[in-house]
């Protein structure tokens, strides 16, 4: 992996390689939520605290994994650990993040409904310049009502949803180009003699992403953006891997191009019945069940509606609200990688119960296994 690309040399290749040339990308995801993705009530679960996150964000950049991918999220789901209660704004976070890192590349994951694009724009372009470079843009267009109803903002239907959407990264993008004092008169969006300085970094622009699962999200981000996150199960890794295919070729018709990420919860153990053990502990005996119901709930997953396979989803959200489980030794860990690279990821937001205590191990035990594999170079 390179250092930050300098101003002069840095291009939109650079950008959305997140400044890697590892065939296989690596990050966190969730670290700014208090528990972070696991709902779990063990006493080790993660505490979200700033202190906490620069830790971490520090020993990933030395250890040359390439992103942090925060959760947008305001409202905790309360239960008896008020699961993701206390949370960090991510812009705010990203900032704090890349000028106190060097190489990682730090993402931030914004609600477009509730954050006014201009405000928006210019927060991206201040953790960009901070960042050199090193700032990414994940987009939700927000599911949670109780969300919502804090804003006082009324949810849009889906489809709407996804207007709103375009038209608010529509005119994010202009104000990072070139364009002076220009109106921007969307359906929803209306902006007069808009003036946005300074541009994002470099002359180019943030690498955008969005995790979209309806087709009308996945179109969003297809034409919007350079990375889609989506769920992966190994169980169906075929589809998975048509999944990819299919988004990269509607893109390619779309004079564009995209990767794909994808979401693994890791417990890396020396033994597979170690891992195994203290992962039936985390999210099986220790559960937050009271608030795995409540996320459940709030998606209109109950016996009722689901009476078929409401305990695998209910076994599925404690694990980590969704994402792919990856549990066993250094050497069944680097397998399963290697199989999402191999279905054709480009990366993988990683998530652990306890990031700070779990992450040296994972990196000391599997990113050589991923070098050994050619995924990844000696960092
Ligand atoms: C990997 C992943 C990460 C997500 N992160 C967030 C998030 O941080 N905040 C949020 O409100 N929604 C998040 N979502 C929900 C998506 O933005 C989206 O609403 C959901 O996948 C449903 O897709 P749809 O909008 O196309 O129906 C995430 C989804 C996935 C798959």
């Amino acid at each position: 992996m390179r250092a930050s690309a300098s101003k002069e040399s840095m291009t939109m290749r650079d950008r959305v390689s997140l400044h890697s040339a590892n065939k296989l990308k690596l990050g966190l995801f969730g670290a700014n939520c208090s528990s972070g993705r696991a709902v779990t009530m063990v006493p080790e679960r993660w505490s979200g605290s700033w202190d906490d996150n620069l830790r971490l964000a520090q020993m990933a950049d030395r250890a040359g994994i390439e992103f942090m991918l925060p959760i947008g999220r305001w409202k905790g789901y309360g239960g008896d650990t008020d699961y993701q209660g206390a949370t960090l704004e991510s812009i705010s976070l990203a900032s704090g993040l890349l000028a106190r890192t060097k190489r990682l590349n730090v993402f931030a994951t914004v609600h477009a409904p509730l954050i006014h694009p201009v405000i928006a724009a210019k927060g991206f372009v201040t953790a960009d310049q901070i960042g050199h470079g090193r700032f990414g843009l994940n987009i939700v267009v927000g599911w949670n009502e109780g969300e919502f109803e804090m804003f006082g903002v009324a949810q849009r239907d889906h489809e709407h949803r996804y207007e709103y959407g375009q038209e608010w990264i529509d005119a994010i993008k202009q104000m990072w180009g070139p364009d002076e004092d220009f109106d921007f008169l969307g359906q929803y969006i209306k902006l007069r003699k808009v003036r946005a300085k300074p541009k994002p970094y470099g002359g180019t622009r943030p690498m955008i992403m969005n995790a979209g699962a309806s087709p009308r999200g996945q179109a969003f981000a297809i034409r919007n953006c350079d990375a889609l996150f989506s769920n992966a199960d190994r169980a169906t890794l075929d589809e998975s891997a048509k999944h990819v295919q299919r988004v990269k070729a509607l893109a390619k018709e779309g004079g564009r191009e995209i990767d794909v990420f994808t979401v693994g919860v890791i417990t890396c153990r020396p033994s597979e019945r170690e891992a195994r053990d203290y992962y039936h502990h985390c999210v099986i005996e220790n559960a937050d069940w009271n608030a795995v119901d409540r996320i459940l709930a709030m998606k209109n997953i109950t016996p009722q509606t689901h009476p078929d396979d409401f305990i695998a989803l209910r076994n599925h959200a404690a694990n980590g609200m969704g994402g792919l489980p990856i549990v066993g030794d250094p050497d069944g860990v680097a397998k399963i990688l290697a199989e999402l690279s191999a279905a054709g990821f480009t990366g993988i937001g990683l998530s652990l119960v306890n990031y700070l205590d779990e992450l040296p191990y994972f990196c000391a035990e599997v990113l050589p296994r991923l070098e050994r594999m050619g995924l990844r170079a000696k960092f």
